[in-house]
């Protein structure tokens, strides 16, 4: 692992996390408000495995977009090899961006828009105006800094260290939970773009436990009942668990009826629940019986985050006369802003200088599961 030093967050508050479920406390105040704690995380958790995108959002041979800012700044390209390849966001010529923060481009070269130097899709250099030919660039030393990337169901990975170990392990165990959904068949037809006032990881962690449902979310929980369902073990990095929905209902909508079509080859089982995954540190899936709802987070600040929230479909869904996707976008948006607003009011609570660290619920076993996942790395391990 790329670790290099430990988180400071202090060691006691960590044990605390980690002492066994049914005695153990949340993590230290320090890891929701301290921005020194938020600097370690984007280096040390950020800088390794993490979804950057969607690989259908890079539609067609030259199609390029730039994500993250700063020094996370990334530029996808899909190359002639209908490869996604992912560059560090920085010309070799004097270090301009390649592409806007957040914008998208499609040709057949990358152009940088200071002094236009151009690189081929695939990162080599290979036009800087006015040097001539014997004092030129070399095209291979100048070409762009590649960054790991893996295209996994549709799901874009990147690991800027280049150290956070083999893929598949961090995947372990998901290929037949994600796998029967096919989701790098999907569509992806609605998108909301939220900024919360909050720390990444009360999203996550709100999103890990329904002990919340009855008291906020009414709609959701007519439609799945709040204490159904269990948690999953997986062996790599990602976490979750199922939920079941009411006899009566098809899929996660205000009356429980679908708008489109089930994902073909589902199991019985698939086709009455719903899969909640963490792909940690900041994808959330969830697996419905006929769309596919993603959360893609980005921090932003030990305060601030930003969240795209994507629903995707089965072709035959969008075949059908009339199709409107709003039966699944207007639910989650509901119940997403019920969940923005507590988390926003949890990160408003943390920072009085009075929080302590509290207890978790029984039912609150994913949290656990997250939390003790954050606090093992805050240590330098996984
Ligand atoms: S900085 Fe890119 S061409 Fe000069
Ligand atoms: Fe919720």
């Amino acid at each position: 692992m790329f670790k290099q030093t430990p988180a400071p967050v202090p060691a006691d508050g960590l044990a605390a996390a980690l002492a066994p479920f049914g005695q153990s406390r949340m993590l230290p105040r320090e890891a929701y408000v301290d921005p020194k704690v938020f600097d370690w995380e984007k280096q040390n958790i950020f800088g390794g495995w993490h979804c950057v995108g969607h690989a259908g959002d890079l539609d067609g041979v030259g199609a390029q977009k730039a994500v993250g800012s700063g020094s996370d700044g990334i530029l996808l390209v899909r190359g002639e090899d209908g490869r996604v390849r992912a560059f560090a966001n920085v010309c070799r010529h004097r270090g301009h961006e390649l592409l806007a923060c957040g914008a998208s481009a499609k040709r057949r070269g990358i152009i940088c828009p200071y002094h236009s130097w151009s690189y081929k899709l695939n990162g080599e250099l290979r036009n800087a105006p006015a040097f001539d030919g014997i004092s030129g660039p070399d095209p291979v030393e100048f070409g762009l800094t590649e960054l790991a990337l893996v295209d996994w169901h549709g799901y874009l990975f990147v690991d800027p260290s280049g150290s956070d170990g083999d893929f598949a392990l961090h995947i372990a165990g998901l290929e037949e939970v994600v796998g029967p959904y096919r989701t790098e068949d999907l569509r992806v037809v609605a998108r909301h773009s939220y900024e919360l006032d909050t720390n990444w990881k009360v999203i996550v962690e709100n999103y890990q436990e329904c002990y919340h449902c009855s008291t906020i979310h009414p709609e959701l929980s007519k439609i799945s009942p709040p204490t159904s369902g269990e948690n999953i073990d997986l062996p790599g990095d990602w976490m979750g668990g199922w939920m079941g929905m009411i006899d009566e209902a098809e899929t996660m909508s205000l009356s429980g009826r679908s708008g489109g079509v089930a994902i073909k080859g589902l199991s019985e089982h698939e086709l009455r629940t719903v899969m909640y995954l963490v792909g940690f540190p900041n994808l959330l899936v969830s697996l419905h019986p006929d769309y596919v709802m993603t959360h893609l987070m980005t921090p932003l600040a030990v305060d601030r985050t930003h969240v795209e929230c994507a629903w995707a479909f089965p072709r035959e869904a969008l075949d059908k006369p009339g199709f409107d996707p709003s039966y699944a976008v207007d639910f989650w948006d509901l119940t997403n802003r019920q969940d923005w607003a507590a988390c926003e009011s949890v990160q408003r609570g943390l920072s009085s200088p009075h929080a302590q660290p509290g207890p978790l619920a029984p039912d609150e076993d994913g949290v656990y599961q997250f939390v003790t996942r954050v606090a093992r790395a805050y240590m330098g391990s996984r």
